[in-house]
């Protein structure tokens, strides 16, 4: 509310002077027509004849005055007529130029002014917020961490970065900056001690923009008697010991609870995956040549040992990782840790976990990535505009001739066709593989669909 009072403030401020000068301008232009006029009429070629129809009187003493004056006098008359008309015409000219130069002034004036108070409107929003949240200027609340851990920091002197700057600034999401109380209690811990346990709290801040978060001065707690993990490749398929992670925030307090989870009713995020001898076992390995692809069909759609690194987007307990690792590919793993510890999780198996909201760009270099993986967590709940740019990242981070799984997205019928299927051409990915299918239990009834999709980045 506060900026939009600002923003009509500042166009009123833009608009007094741009009207103000435009009425000078007028005003001025009047003065000089008028004046111009003037000169015109009283040294014109029809000066005479004005005046003569303005007065008969002053008309016939013209004519009756006329013989008597001698061809001399009138060439005289003439000729000094003809200079003072000579000379109205280079004023006329002078005052034509005149104008223009200050008509151009005036706009000159106009551009600076305007193009002066859109800087200056920048700036100054810029500098309010760089003012409260990091020069603590303004008397804001915020601590001397969140300013030592989000505030620019000058480089040594004669040390020449390549960054063309003298000082470095630390990145933080832009929720960081606009939830000041949520970014205080996010850096009340003592320095050098141990970190409150606030992963829910700060998962839910990550979600709210503040991504990546601060960096802070203090220790994770460490869960107690913990142990070595499992040896690789055992880990790959093993439940990892309840001792490698703190439980607090979750409602299991052991990986048998979340295992067990399956069969509780209610909404959880991921509900079976925990359970790496069930469902996950199989997953990926069979293609059931419509939505349900297998790993070992898609890498064969590719030169052999051409698909060595990847990322595969809220991968879940990492079970994608694991395939692929079996195959010599190493994925990284991206995952939020809603419901459940699935970034630990993944770890505890020997495989990266990225613990990345879909919102934040993809941490790769363009032309990178062999492969990149997604199953359920790209579908319709994703705003249009946003996930077009997620798909332009995909295409950004892929190597000309990567793959894109796109696994089970879930939609409606109508946007099937509507929205999805141009929104994928429009990011120009090729189609190497399409199936779509009307979803199995209640999807019948509300024309809900899934599609899988095989995609490449063009070579060129
Ligand atoms: C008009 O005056 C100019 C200089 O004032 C002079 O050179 C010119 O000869 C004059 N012409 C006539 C016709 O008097
Ligand atoms: C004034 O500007 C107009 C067009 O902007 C041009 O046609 C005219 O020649 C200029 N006059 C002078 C005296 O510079
Ligand atoms: C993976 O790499 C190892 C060592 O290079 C090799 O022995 C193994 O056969 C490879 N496995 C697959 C599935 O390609
Ligand atoms: C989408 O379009 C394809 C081809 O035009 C058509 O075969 C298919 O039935 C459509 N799907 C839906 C869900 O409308």
């Amino acid at each position: 509310m506060g900026s939009g009072a600002d923003e009509d403030y500042a166009k009123k401020q833009a608009n007094h002077p741009h009207n103000n000068s435009k009425f000078k301008l007028k005003i001025l232009l009047l003065v000089i027509l008028t004046n111009l006029l003037t000169i015109y009429v009283f040294t014109g070629p029809f000066s005479s004849n004005l005046v003569g129809y303005t007065t008969t009187t002053t008309s016939i003493d013209h004519h009756l005055s006329l013989p008597l004056w001698n061809s001399a006098t009138m060439l005289n008359e003439l000729n000094s007529t003809k200079m003072e008309l000579v000379a109205s015409h280079s004023i006329i000219l002078e005052l034509q130029q005149q104008l223009n130069s200050t008509n151009l002034l005036v706009q000159a004036m106009l551009i600076e002014l305007t193009t002066r108070q859109h800087h200056h409107q920048g700036t100054s929003r810029k500098l309010s917020l760089f003012d409260k949240f990091i020069r603590g200027d303004l008397s804001s609340g915020l601590t001397d961490e969140v300013r030592l851990a989000i505030g620019s920091h000058k480089l040594p002197l004669g040390y020449s970065p390549r960054s063309g700057s003298d000082e470095v600034i630390t990145p933080v999401g832009a929720g960081c900056l606009k939830f000041q109380d949520e970014l205080v209690q996010y850096m009340a811990y003592e320095v050098g001690g141990e970190c409150p346990i606030d992963d829910v709290f700060a998962q839910r801040f990550m979600l709210k923009g503040c991504e990546p978060l601060p960096r802070r001065r203090c220790h994770p707690k460490s869960p107690v008697n913990y142990i070595e993990p499992t040896p690789f490749p055992e880990s790959l398929w093993v439940k990892p010991p309840d001792a490698s992670i703190i439980w607090d925030p979750y409602t299991c307090k052991s990986y048998d609870c979340l295992v067990d989870r399956k069969n509780v009713p209610g909404f959880f995020d991921c509900k079976d995956c925990f359970d790496l001898q069930g469902r996950e076992k199989s997953r990926w390995l069979f293609d059931n040549g419509r939505l349900d692809y297998g790993i070992d069909q898609v890498l064969k759609m590719k030169p052999g040992g051409t698909i060595r690194i990847g990322l595969d987007i809220g991968g879940g307990s990492g079970t994608f990782a694991a395939r692929m690792r079996e195959r010599n590919v190493t994925i990284v793993t991206t995952s939020m840790n809603l419901d459940g510890p699935f970034n630990s999780f993944i770890a505890s198996r020997g495989l990266i976990s990225m613990h990345v909201s879909v919102s934040q760009r993809l941490p790769f270099f363009e032309n990178t990535l062999d492969i990149v993986h997604s199953m359920h967590v790209l579908s319709n709940w994703i705003p249009d505009a946003m996930l077009e740019f997620t798909l332009y990242d995909i295409y950004r981070v892929l190597r000309p001739g990567g793959l894109f799984w796109l696994d089970h997205f879930f939609c409606l019928g109508s946007q099937l066709n509507e929205t999805y299927v141009p929104m994928l051409d429009r990011v120009g990915f090729k189609k190497l593989r399409w199936n779509a299918g009307m979803k199995l239990d209640r999807g019948i009834k509300k024309n809900e669909w899934y599609f899988s999709a095989l995609l490449e980045k063009p070579m060129t």
